[in-house]
């Protein structure tokens, strides 16, 4: 805005002020000439806006017509049309060195003019130190400015694009969260839904498992909430439990499902002794992905093992299927969000898994 002002305005204005100056002095050369010239630079300056692409003609014909407007006009007031173009053209060409270039060009321009018509004393090679040492401080000032506004821009376009980057990674974040809530409260309608079916088709009394139906039913509330209030810090219930009794309860949740597909848990190297700090939920959630994941891998009938045991001083659950089994080229990948090798599968079962044994190993190493 102010070089537009600068470049549009003052600079014609200076170019009429030299034009009147030079015929009220009576230094021109040739009225009609110099004022042809001066509109001839002018001209081109407005030009440059319309044609930026033709810059280097343009600006040829800029510097041509001021010289020899100055020549005409004879008048040493040309110096700061020179240091404005100086400065004009410095925004467009880029590095210092080029900038200082061009300034003592266009300075040994002007000196050679100048010497044409005043006479050589030491003034005159004094001026011409001094006209060369402006050029070079115009020329620091203008790169200043353009470094200054170009880390200012620099630093805009971050904020940007670290705002992006934050909206994108809260829209991918979101997506995630609605597919494992998703994925989290299909595995426990799945077994009410076994429940209904059985007591449905074989008249099976579920009234024995009313407690767990209900409890299954405020575990999907409890993870709506959870979900809804993920802006909130997740607070979790960590006490010591019993690994016997999560996994107990884990069996309660998902045997019919393997007893209607065919398949057998087997849990015998049980140990009740076994204790850990976990947020029992939490644990249950995990302990049924694995067994979900252990059914549908198996296409024949086939058993499902958990053993729990001691190693040193850990406590070692482990989980087999007679399956397919997962090849050694996609291990990588299981804990990824979304890798799935399913038709109806979401991919986001291990990696829930995942988060939330991560989760319980953060907790325990407070
Ligand atoms: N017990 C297993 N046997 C063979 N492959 C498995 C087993 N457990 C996991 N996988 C492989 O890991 C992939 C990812 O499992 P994950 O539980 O994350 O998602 P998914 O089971 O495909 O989908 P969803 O959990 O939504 O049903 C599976 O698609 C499967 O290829
Ligand atoms: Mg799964």
């Amino acid at each position: 805005m102010f070089f537009r002002l600068m470049y549009h305005v003052v600079l014609p204005i200076y170019v009429v002020f030299v034009i009147f100056s030079s015929i009220t002095l009576d230094k021109s050369q040739n009225n009609f000439l110099m004022i042809l010239l001066g509109s001839i630079f002018i001209t081109s300056i407005y030009l440059e806006r319309v044609y930026p692409r033709s810059f280097i003609y343009i600006a040829a014909i800029e510097i041509l017509s001021l010289l020899l407007f100055h020549f005409t006009s004879q008048l040493n007031w040309c110096f700061s049309i020179y240091i404005i173009l100086l400065s004009k053209f410095l925004f467009q060409i880029k590095g210092v060195l080029k900038g200082i270039f061009l300034g003592f060009v266009l300075i040994a321009f002007y000196t050679v003019i100048r010497i044409s018509y005043t006479p050589i004393n030491a003034y005159s090679l004094l001026a011409v130190v001094s006209d060369f040492l402006t050029s070079l401080a115009v020329v620091l000032i203008i790169q200043y400015i353009i470094e200054t506004e170009r880390a200012k821009n620099l630093l805009e376009e971050e904020k940007k694009r670290e705002e992006l980057r934050y909206q994108e990674e809260k829209m991918k974040l979101l997506g995630e969260m609605a597919g494992g809530l998703a994925h989290e409260i299909r595995n426990p309608l799945t077994i009410i839904q076994g429940f209904l079916k059985h007591s449905k088709e074989y008249n099976y009394n579920i009234k024995p498992w009313y407690d767990l139906i209900i409890s299954e039913v405020s575990r999907m509330n409890k993870l709506t909430v959870e979900f809804l209030q993920f802006s909130k810090p997740n607070v979790s219930l960590y006490q010591t439990f019993a690994i016997h009794e999560c996994l107990k309860r884990v069996i309660s949740l998902t045997e019919s499902k393997a007893r209607s597909s065919g398949h057998q848990i087997i849990y015998t190297d049980s140990n009740p002794d076994l204790f850990l700090p976990m947020d029992f939920d939490k644990m249950v959630q995990v302990f049924v992905n694995l067994i979900n994941n252990a059914i549908q891998s198996m296409v024949k009938d086939g058993d499902i093992t958990i053993r729990l045991f001691k190693v040193e001083n850990k406590a070692v659950i482990e989980i087999s299927d007679m399956g397919v089994g997962i090849e050694e080229a996609n291990l990588e990948k299981i804990f990824s969000p979304f890798y799935t090798t399913k038709s109806d599968g979401t991919g986001l079962g291990l990696s829930i898994c995942q988060k939330i044994i991560f989760k319980i190993m953060e907790e325990r190493l407070r």
